[in-house]
């Protein structure tokens, strides 16, 4: 853990102006990890998120055996021990902050020979497991869990796998990978349907790695019994992080900004379109493919926005921008309302209350619903915000603040490095005002 708290004072800088490249993909990153230590032969990685979620996943597979190497920054070289090349390890496996890395790694751990623990941080540990257990215990795996099914998890080895022909009960892209990884080690065919769709890098990366798999949008069909090979991997910058600043530039006057090579998986992309529909200005250019995903430049431009209601297909599509969305519809005209979106209250944070609260800390109107919440816009204040030590609340407020009428200090930022390193330096370099401010010691916390 973090021996010191970190705090932001965030304040209105300059319009936002430049270029920038977000760091990479952390779904992507997770998953080029996986595949590449569960193939034959060499895979490189280029793009690879520098993120404490991604080196934590990169470093469980160490721990079982897989030789990874981190020629520079961004890259890494894992060679391939093969389905059944894991070694078990006796220490717990950590994960750190990473529900990708645990959920998925229980898929791949389910089908081992040896037993496995799965260990998270404080905010890890409080999140729901169930979701994957109960599906992998019906295809034969045996999972222990704490009471409420949270980590620590204890994966029984050596159990027999078979397929599943499964409806996921959320639209979850995390339990859907964790089936399909568990899929290549059943016997028979693993089948999942979803009630939305939800990101299919699983699915498209498992082809690339030569799987038989057959897949559409909802849809995922694979059989056990083939080898994966390894290859390399191109990882697209993360929409993820990308949309803090396309938000930041959208609210604050006089901004116009270049995002470069931003991957635009359409299963990513739902915060552009609620964006648009919001009236923002945001223009692709330079549209290409990188790795088998598209990826575009995004021009925003500072554009008066109005609220709007979001809900249904679109929720899963925009899931981790929320936060920043709430940013976007308290600097708008009109109330916005968000529906069907429970998902976010078992993200890193309650992601409805964090951001429900902290908007009110700076002066809003903010009505809460069990599955969203309405947003009444209006001027911000300065204010203390707890970010619940959740990466993507810290990075809202940062972006909040560009709009506020006062200092916003952010407390607890230290987690922002499991998905953007460097984020504070990139915002400053393209004019938002954004300082690390004073370090509490970790023995003064409550
Ligand atoms: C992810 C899926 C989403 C998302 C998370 C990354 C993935 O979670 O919120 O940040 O890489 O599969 P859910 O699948 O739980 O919705």
């Amino acid at each position: 853990m973090n021996p010191i708290r970190l705090d932001w004072v965030a304040r209105p800088g300059r319009p936002l102006r430049g270029s920038l490249r977000v760091p990479g993909d952390k779904s992507v990153s997770h998953r080029a990890i996986m595949l590449g230590a569960l193939a034959e032969g060499i895979t490189r990685i280029s793009g690879f998120l520098e993120g404490e979620d991604t080196r934590a996943t990169a470093q469980v597979f160490r721990q079982l055996g897989v030789r990874i190497e981190t020629p520079s920054a961004n890259e890494r070289i894992v060679h391939g021990v093969g389905l059944g090349g894991l070694k078990g390890s006796n220490a717990p496996l950590d994960c750190g902050n990473a529900g990708t890395g645990m959920r998925l790694l229980a898929g791949v751990l389910a089908g081992q020979s040896f037993d496995s623990v799965l260990v998270g941080d404080a905010s890890l540990s409080k999140r729901p497991m169930r979701r994957v257990i109960e599906p992998l215990e019906r295809m034969g795996a045996v999972i222990g869990s704490e009471a409420g099914g949270v980590p620590p998890l204890r994966i029984q080895g050596g159990c027999r796998l078979r397929g599943l022909d499964y409806t996921l009960p959320v639209a979850s892209a995390q339990v859907k990978s964790a089936l399909l990884l568990a899929g290549l080690y059943a016997d028979g065919e693993t089948v999942v349907r979803e009630p939305h769709p939800t990101r299919d890098y699983s699915e498209r990366m498992l082809a690339a790695f030569g799987w038989p798999i057959e897949f559409s949008p909802g849809f995922a069909r694979l059989s056990g019994g083939h080898r994966l090979h390894g290859r390399d991997v191109a990882v697209p910058a993360d929409f993820s992080s990308a949309a803090f600043f396309l938000v930041a530039a959208s609210i604050v006057p006089g901004s116009e900004l270049r995002l470069e090579a931003v991957g635009m998986n359409p299963r990513r992309t739902g915060l552009l379109t609620a964006l648009r529909r919001m009236g923002a200005d945001i223009r692709e250019e330079n549209a290409a493919e990188q790795g088998g995903e598209p990826v575009a430049d995004l021009v925003v431009r500072h554009a008066p926005l109005h609220g709007i209601e979001i809900e249904g297909e679109l929720v899963p599509d925009m899931i981790d921008e929320f936060p920043v969305l709430f940013v976007a519809a308290a600097c708008a005209q009109g109330v916005t309302v968000i529906r069907d979106a429970s998902e976010l209250r078992v993200k890193e944070s309650d992601r409805i209350a964090a951001m429900a609260g902290g908007l009110r800390v700076l002066g809003l109107e903010v009505e809460e619903h069990p599955d969203g919440a309405t947003i009444v816009p209006g001027r911000m204040s300065g204010g203390t915000i707890d970010s619940r030590g959740d990466h993507r609340i810290a990075m809202s407020f940062a972006v909040a603040a560009q709009r506020a009428d006062g200092d916003v200090r952010i407390g607890d930022i230290a987690n922002v490095a499991t998905s953007f390193p460097g984020f504070e330096a990139l915002a400053r370099r393209v004019g938002m005002q954004v300082d690390t401010g004073n370090e509490i010691a970790a023995s003064s916390r409550s």
